[in-house]
């Protein structure tokens, strides 16, 4: 049997199509095609939803993030700390702002950025900021990083693109916790539009104005103080996460069980795996499905194995960031990154997987490893 690594027609099943339809039809009957209602509204549930004072919509996660380095006025000349593991827009954010990417290292278990690498590099090198990731849905470590970076005065931009609905430590959501914070509704994000936009939450009213500038050619009530650029996010796919939002918290609840039922079945069975995410199953949004194997041969032979029987996997990510050409001279630290992304492969984890597709994965996967 086959199984997908992600599953769109089950996802939006007719009833929700039916009314973002609808959505989309008033729109079109309103002339109303760039900030909308759908808009305001999304921004208001979504802020309710991460526990943020504000959340602005812009046309996509990289300018997200763009954005916040642009309101925190980092740029050329600036430093900025993103880890190893991560789609490489992270970086491409700090580069497309003029500014200079450092590599911090990752956590060997988890992937997600190490506070001791970080500790380490600003001993030589002042970071104006750091973009810690919620790679794969698992929280970040923002308390310790906080702990790090404000004696520092280093500021943090949580790049939240995988992370729609993930908890931190101290039981605040993402969005919430005062940094300045990106989200990706990339179609296959948690949270998904049927095209590009993103967004960026702060508790800061002072940020959120000017951010509500840039993103719209600097425009503002004051008259034009300063210029923008164009990252507004369009009314027809605001319709689309306004409408999905509500779904959202189930969706990871059923991701949040797959996840359980995947380690129920092989850590017992397969002892040489390893699980980044295992430690997070209530908090993560499980946004991916990540494992870990002895070794890059191994893990390749694992993927031959489950491409030969159909069943979705996918190297996220294939090389880590200083593996990538346009950051191969950057400074800082990629060891443990780079055997990371040696070893990793992430199965399926998608809302609608069912049971049986759930035991065809860990059976494959089990015969894959010949465990
Ligand atoms: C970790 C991370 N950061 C940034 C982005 C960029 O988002 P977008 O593709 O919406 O620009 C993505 C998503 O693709 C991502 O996964």
């Amino acid at each position: 049997m086959a199984v997908s690594f992600y599953d769109f027609k089950k996802l939006h099943h007719i009833e929700m199509q039916k009314n973002i339809l609808e959505k989309f039809g008033s729109i079109i009957e309103q002339n109303a095609f760039i900030d909308g209602k759908y808009n305001k509204l999304f921004e208001e549930d979504f802020a309710k939803f991460t526990k943020a004072k504000h959340c602005l919509l812009v046309a996509n996660g990289t300018d997200a993030i763009e954005l916040a380095l642009e309101a925190l006025d980092i740029g050329k000349g600036d430093q900025v700390g993103i880890p190893g593991i991560t789609f490489h827009a992270t970086a491409e954010a700090v580069l497309n702002r003029g500014a200079t990417p450092v590599l911090v290292d990752v956590d060997p278990k988890t992937g997600l950025i190490s506070v001791d690498s970080l500790k380490r590099i600003l001993k030589q090198t002042y970071l104006k900021a750091i973009i810690p990731v919620h790679i794969y849905g698992m929280p970040a470590p923002i308390n310790e990083l906080q702990e790090v970076c404000r004696d520092r005065k280093v500021a943090i931009i949580e790049d939240a693109a995988q992370a729609h609905g993930t908890i931190l430590s101290d039981g605040v959501p993402v969005g919430g916790s005062g940094n300045l914070t990106t989200f990706s509704f990339y179609p296959t994000k948690n949270l998904g539009a049927f095209g590009d936009a993103g967004a960026i939450t702060t508790q800061s009213d002072e940020l959120a104005q000017k951010l509500n500038s840039l993103r719209n050619h600097g425009r503002s009530s004051q008259g034009l103080q300063f210029f923008g650029r164009n990252s507004r996010c369009d009314h027809f796919q605001a319709a689309v996460i306004h409408q999905k939002l509500p779904e959202l918290a189930a969706e990871n609840d059923r991701r949040r069980n797959t996840a359980q039922a995947y380690l129920q079945k092989l850590i017992p069975t397969c002892p040489e795996l390893h699980f980044p995410a295992q430690d997070f199953i209530q908090t993560s949004s499980w946004h991916l499905f990540p494992i870990l194997l002895k070794s890059r041969d191994q893990k390749l032979k694992l993927k031959a194995y489950l491409d030969q029987y159909k069943i979705g996997n996918a190297l996220f990510y294939e090389r880590s960031l200083g593996e990538e050409r346009p950051l191969a001279d950057a400074a800082g630290e990629r060891v443990h990154a780079i055997q990371f992304a040696e070893r990793v492969i992430c199965l399926p984890i998608h809302p609608c997987l069912s049971d049986e597709e759930v035991n065809e994965v860990t059976t494959r996967v089990r015969e894959g490893i010949k465990c």
